[in-house]
């Protein structure tokens, strides 16, 4: 694949819009601005500042303060709240506190007396590198383009050849209270440079002016932009292609055929969600001639690094020998099917897993000091595919997804630099110090601890009904990542949409299924795979109900019933079963059955036969499940009237007439019927759903938990 002319960067700064803000306004504004091109920055990547005339609130004097984006947060995304804003004077007094660069960390501490107008906002670590920049303005930002000639062997050459005299170079430093006085001392030395790259690291651009540090910070990635354009025209890529990508319908099978092992192999500390990624810049780095020299340098950006580990793992599969899998090949009478390439593959994971944890252990022991924090979770994050693409895998979608962004921007810092130079890596004791920083390790602790369900997977189908979507948002809330299935494809995106508004689109996916068709339960479990990585969880709910005495029950309505509540949940277990199996890490199902289940009702035996199957079925799957760590456990509602589909339908006229009652009389009817005289609604079954997939039944299978507000006929004995 040869290199087509990138586009440049648009100024969409707008001075009439810009005129109705404050100074405060307009770096929000400029921030936002520079956040939205992937290209000027990564997510969560970069900070920019202002310094600011404000009135102090203690005297009612003018005084300078430094407005800086402050811990967390992304500038693309970020609002006010998102800056932290210290006092200039105080800043510029910790100089003299300053006892040099080997205590550099504690005066992280200090920063927090620094705090202008009890601003509850944590600066970052990136402060003193906007603090001591003489210039109003600062942006300091990751952009793929400067970061590629900030990761080349001859940096500080190429620095000047492209930029001469305008931005300068400082040499990769970690950022702290020491850089901070490297960009004071340059600015000093050097008052014509508008920015300065650091090496490994991005760019500093100042200005007077909130206009102008954008318009420069744009003009100076144009340019980079450009320079390694006209440097790159015509040129292969990483040494050129090795192989060609596949399909991508046939990437998508691979990326299923793999990705549930990988997880169940990585799963052991946390649960990790999967993110699939086979954009076309993935591709041409996997399938390239030099992606296992360069993967193997590691990431050179710090942002890219701490997400990305220091290196990721590269997948021995070979896209050339994959196309014959053994699974079309018939075998002929006495002949053994010999083992296809992917299944080969698949059995050397765990052999290439434990080779890298391995290799990170000992990175681990060459690198620590006295005072590291202990060895974190060992495996990989980026695991390189070449044909196929890219997988990652993180405690959560989000992390997970973005993981795969980070990587993709270190894919675009190789290209380029290894272009037009040699492509370095971050040092690895530079790489170790980051990853280990005490004060990265502060800021994981301060972390809210992972929510129950952090990082598990869970289908539910009938996921846009009453209970299913209840038993979704229940399962959100616990922090877990949910596909939705259902068949009715409108009310499937409305609820999908709900849900993704709510909890983060990372964490929601829909997929339309019919329970009864193989075809779509299979495909649907693969829509599973390849959104998140593998299931732990499967709640089967997807359902109907149909009432008729026996005679009046046609064929077509007992096999009505029999598909969907049947058949459907054999279909759905058994996919979840061979899936949970490949993980080899458990797995949870629930049922959702009926108090009909248990109970026999008059005129809607077809209705009735086929939930007392679910049961049945559901304690077979129990006995053969729990070897594997598979529990399967029943929930029993009764009379939801509330947000199900079910009664609204022809089920609630025909149970009014069967009690000879209104429609509207029938909740007060089953409350009235049940024996504590409460109405039961989709929450309720909702809890018990998720106590029953959750670790805290961890000791229940083949169990069946009544939902009903009690109803002595569906007493267990
Ligand atoms: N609501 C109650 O009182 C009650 C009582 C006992 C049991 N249940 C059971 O609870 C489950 C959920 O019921 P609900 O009350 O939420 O009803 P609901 O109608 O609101 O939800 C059921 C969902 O299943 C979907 N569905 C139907 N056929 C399907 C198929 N072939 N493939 C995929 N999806 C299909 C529907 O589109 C619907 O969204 C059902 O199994 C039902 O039998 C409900
Ligand atoms: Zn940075």
């Amino acid at each position: 694949m040869t290199r087509q002319t990138s586009e440049l960067l648009q100024n969409l700064w707008d001075d009439s819009h810009a005129a109705t803000l404050d100074e405060p306004g307009r770096l929000l504004y400029r921030s936002n601005l520079l956040g939205s091109d992937k290209r000027i920055t990564n997510f969560g990547g970069g900070n920019t500042s202002a310094k600011v005339i404000a009135k102090d609130p203690l005297t009612g004097q003018d005084t300078r303060v430094l407005w800086v984006k402050g811990s967390g947060g992304d500038v693309g995304t970020m609002k006010l709240d998102g800056f932290s804003t210290l006092y200039q004077d105080k800043l510029d007094a910790l100089r003299n506190l300053y006892r040099g660069d080997q205590f550099e960390d504690e005066m992280v501490a200090y920063l927090p007396h620094c705090t202008f107008n009890l601003n509850p906002r944590a600066s970052s670590i990136d402060t003193p590198l906007h603090a001591y920049v003489p210039q109003a303005h600062v942006d300091h930002m990751h952009p793929d383009a400067i970061i590629a000639i900030a990761a080349a062997a001859d940096g500080q050459a190429l620095t000047k050849e492209i930029f001469g005299d305008d931005i300068g170079w400082l040499p990769w430093k970690r950022p702290g209270y020491e850089l901070g006085l490297w960009l004071a001392e340059f600015c000093e030395k050097n008052p014509q440079a508008r920015g300065v790259i650091l090496g490994s690291h991005g760019l500093f651009t100042w200005a007077d002016t909130a206009s102008d540090c954008y318009a420069i910070t744009l003009e100076i990635i144009n340019q980079a932009i450009s320079w390694l354009d006209g440097k790159t025209q015509g040129k292969e890529a990483f040494g050129g292609a090795r192989y060609t990508p596949l399909a991508k319908d046939r990437r998508q099978q691979l990326a299923e055929q793999l990705m549930p092992e990988i997880r169940g192999l990585v799963s052991g500390g946390q649960y990790q969600v999967g993110h699939f990624d086979d954009s076309p810049a993935v591709l041409e780095f996997v399938c390239s001639v030099n992606m296992p020299e360069l993967a193997a340098l590691g990431t050179s950006c710090p942002d890219h690094f701490l997400r990305t580990k220091i290196r990721p793992l590269i997948v021995g599969f070979d896209p050339s020998v994959s196309e014959e899998p053994s699974a079309s090949k018939e075998p002929s009478a006495g002949e053994q099917l010999s083992t296809s390439h992917v299944d080969t593959v698949v059995q050397s994971l765990p052999t290439s897993l434990d080779q890298y944890r391995k290799d990170y252990a000992a990175y681990y022991e060459r690198c620590k000091h006295s005072d590291s924090p202990p060895m974190r979770d060992a495996n990989p994050v980026v695991y390189l595919v070449p044909g196929i693409g890219m997988f990652t895998f993180a405690k959560d979608k989000a992390t997970a997804r973005i993981s795969a962004e980070f990587y993709t921007n270190a894919i675009n810092v190789m290209r380029e630099a290894s272009a037009v130079s040699r492509y370095c890596g971050l040092p690895e004791q530079e790489a170790f110090d980051i990853e280990y920083w005490l004060l990265e390790e502060a800021k994981l602790q301060r972390m809210p601890r992972p929510r129950s369900l952090a990082g598990r997977v869970a289908l539910v189908t009938g996921g846009a009904g009453g209970i299913g979507s209840a038993t979704a948002q229940r399962l959100l809330s616990d922090g877990a990542c949910v596909m939705l299935a259902d068949i009715d494809e409108e009310l499937l995106a409305q609820t999908s949409q709900r849900l993704a508004e709510r909890y983060g689109s990372d964490v929601v996916r829909q997929v339309v299924m019919d329970v009864t068709s193989e075809d779509a339960v299979q495909a649907a479990f693969a829509t599973t795979i390849r959104e998140f990585g593998g299931l732990d969880i499967l709640v089967s709910n997807a359902g109907i109900a149909s009432s008729a005495l026996i005679e009046d029950t046609s064929l077509d309505l007992w096999n009505m019933n029999m598909d969907i509540l049947s058949t459907g949940y054999f279909l759905v277990s058994r996919e979840a079963f061979k899936l949970f199996k490949r993980q080899a890490c458990g797995g949870a199902v629930v049922f959702i059955a009926s108090k009909n289940a248990l109970a026999a009702s008059a005129g809607a035996s077809a209705y009735c036969t086929a939930k007392a199957s679910e049961v049945h079925l559901a304690r077979c799957l129990a006995l053969e499940g729990a070897g594997s760590g598979i529990r399967v456990n029943v929930v029993n509602p009764d009379a939801v009237l509330q947000g199900s589909k079910i009664w609204s339908g022809e089920w609630l006229q025909q149970r009014a007439k069967a009690y000879g009652k209104g429609i509207d009389e029938m909740q007060e009817h089953y409350l009235e019927r049940s024996l504590l005289k409460r109405p039961v609604l989709p929450e309720d079954i909702a809890e018990a759903t998720c106590f029953l997939v959750s670790d805290v039944s961890a000791k229940s299978t083949g169990n069946i938990l009544n939902v009903d507000a009690g109803n002595v006929q569906s007493f267990t004995r």
